[in-house]
Formats: C-alpha cells, structure tokens, sequence
C-alpha cells in the first residue's frame, strides 16, 4: 500500500492515533529489525508521550541477530522496554503480552489490591506502512482479519480484537508516516521493500543497496552473487556499477551486443535482498561500526 502524505494527512493520523490512546492501555511501536531509525516516524514521542510504550521489533528473520540484541539495549537506554520477532512465522509473539503485562504491572498490582479483577490489557499497534502491523495483529490472533487501517481521511467505528493472549487490540492500526526530508531513509525503506519501485526508480535503488551492501556487507554479495574482486573503493560510482553488471551478466540478464540489463539485474538484486537471500542484514546499527559485521 503506498499512501501519499500530506501534511493535512499527517495532522489527521496524528489525532486520530491520539484519540485512540484514551482506549489503550499501551502502545506498541512497531520497527523494521533491519532499520529500526529509518522505519520509526520522527514524531512519535511526541505523538505517544505519557502512555506506556512497548518497541517491537519486527522483521527479525530478516536482520542481523547480534544489531538487533544491540537495539534492544540501545531502546532500553532510551527507556523503552523492546522485543524482537518475526510476525509471519510467530515467532517470539508471546513475547509482547509478556512485556507488557511487565510495564503495566503497577497498574495491574492497583487494580488487583481494590479487589478489582483486572481485565485483558488493551494495545495499539502503530508504525509506518510496510512493518507488518496487520500481519502482527493477525498471528495475535490466531486468525485473519481484514484491517484497514485509518487511511488518511477515513474513519470508522473502533473494534477490539480478542487475541490469544491477555490483551486486546483495536482492530484499526495507528499508521504512521516516514521521515521524508532525508534521503538516506528513502533509499533504505525502498531497500526492505517499503517504497515502490514507483516513486524511486529500481536501479537507483538497486545501486544503492549494493553500494550499502558492498561497503558493509561485502562477504555476503560476493557469496550470493559468486563476485571475484572487492570493490577497491566502494564510494565510487563506477566500481558499484560494475558489480551490478557482474550479477546482471551471472543472472543471464543479457541483452543484444552483450550488454547487461541493468534493469533487470536490479529486480533480482532487490528481490533476493528483501526475500533474505543474502542472509541477515541490518543497515542500521546503534552504534555504527557494529552494523555489517554478522557472525562476529
Ligand atoms: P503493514 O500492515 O504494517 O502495512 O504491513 P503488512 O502486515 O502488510 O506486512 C508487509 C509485508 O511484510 C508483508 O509482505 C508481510 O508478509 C511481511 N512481513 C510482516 N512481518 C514480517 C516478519 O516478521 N518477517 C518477514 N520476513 N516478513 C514480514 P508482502 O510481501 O507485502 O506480502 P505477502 O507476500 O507476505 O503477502
């Protein structure tokens, strides 16, 4: 789903999330494991401020399992309890009811010590597009439901979904929007998938993931792709394009005179990068020179 945001648009999700924490008792942030910066909205402190908040994240099949313990330590600092997952199998799911019953254990303990037998905990599931937070509430609970999602602009009566575990959900997820001015997290959310290939051109991605990839993950791409030679200098242009032609011209994306398909050879490049192919990769790590360094 690609939605165009308008800052009339921002404005509505903002308030239709804030209305939707007078229900909760918390809030679960989701995160992309192979970019937890460039995946989070940049005003969800804001946004979320005062209600309790558990960081999830998402996708951890997909990242560097030594990065993400890191960001789960790096959250903490920042004084948000985190778990890691991965919705499309379930694994580690309980984890969330688990910690949040954790961070809401005051209020639990208050209830019960008024004699009041405390009900399901209630959550929120918010993040950007792309982070898998209908495929979270679906493994939740057990069985699949159509979420919408508020679409700028649409409104509809709020549901509680029963999950499997003791906590419900609003059925409609907070749908966040990404940090746009930056450059670099365009091209990083249109590396896991998250932008079209409409709105950035395929081998621009294509070229920056390799560049990504050939700086930080270089043993990776070579074994995948069976490359030779290291890029001497992996910040030059030329270099990077070679190596894209390397692949296009091992993946038969040839056309006439011999010539690469460098169109082509970028779907492939994207398609198996998204798919996990060249194993587990995180491009973002709390501390820089941890990220692209996987098995150390
Ligand atoms: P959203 O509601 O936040 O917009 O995200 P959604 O659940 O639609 O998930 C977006 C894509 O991410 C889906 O793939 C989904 O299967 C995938 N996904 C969600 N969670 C995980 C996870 O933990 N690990 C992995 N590997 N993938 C995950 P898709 O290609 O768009 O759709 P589909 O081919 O799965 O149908």
């Amino acid at each position: 789903m690609t939605i165009q945001w308008f800052p009339g648009h921002m404005t509505r999700a903002k308030r239709q999330i804030q209305a939707k924490l007078k229900l909760i008792d918390i809030a679960i942030e989701l995160l992309d494991a192979r970019v937890p910066l460039s995946s989070r909205n940049p005003m969800v402190d804001e946004i979320l401020s005062g209600k309790p908040r558990l960081i999830v994240l998402n996708k951890s099949d997909l990242a560097d399992p030594k990065v993400t313990e890191q960001w789960i330590e790096y959250f903490k600092y920042e004084g948000h309890e985190t778990v890691a997952v991965d919705s499309s199998t379930g694994t580690r799911i309980g984890d969330i009811p688990m910690k949040a019953k954790e961070i809401l254990k005051e209020k639990i303990d208050r209830q019960l010590s008024k004699g009041m037998n405390p009900r399901a905990m209630r959550g929120l599931i918010v993040g950007i597009p792309n982070v898998g937070k209908s495929t979270l509430i679906n493994r939740l609970a057990g069985r699949n439901i159509a979420i919408t999602g508020d679409r700028p602009g649409v409104t509809k009566g709020q549901q509680w979904i029963k999950t499997n575990y003791e906590m419900d959900l609003l059925d409609t997820p907070g749908i966040l929007w990404p940090k746009f001015e930056d450059e670099l997290v365009g091209f990083r959310l249109a590396m896991t998938g998250a932008i079209r290939e409409q709105i950035l051109n395929v081998e621009d991605i294509a070229f920056f993931a390799v560049r990504e990839l050939a700086e930080r993950y270089w043993p990776a791409l070579k074994e995948r792709f069976e490359l030779d030679t290291p890029p001497a200098d992996p910040t030059d242009s030329d270099e990077i394009v070679r190596i894209m032609e390397d692949i296009g011209r091992r993946r038969g994306c040839l056309v006439s005179g011999g010539h690469v398909n460098l169109e082509k050879a970028s779907g492939i490049i994207l398609r198996e990068l998204r798919a996990g192919k060249l194993g587990r990769i995180t491009l973002e790590a709390p501390f820089p020179a941890a990220a692209g360094r996987p098995g150390e």
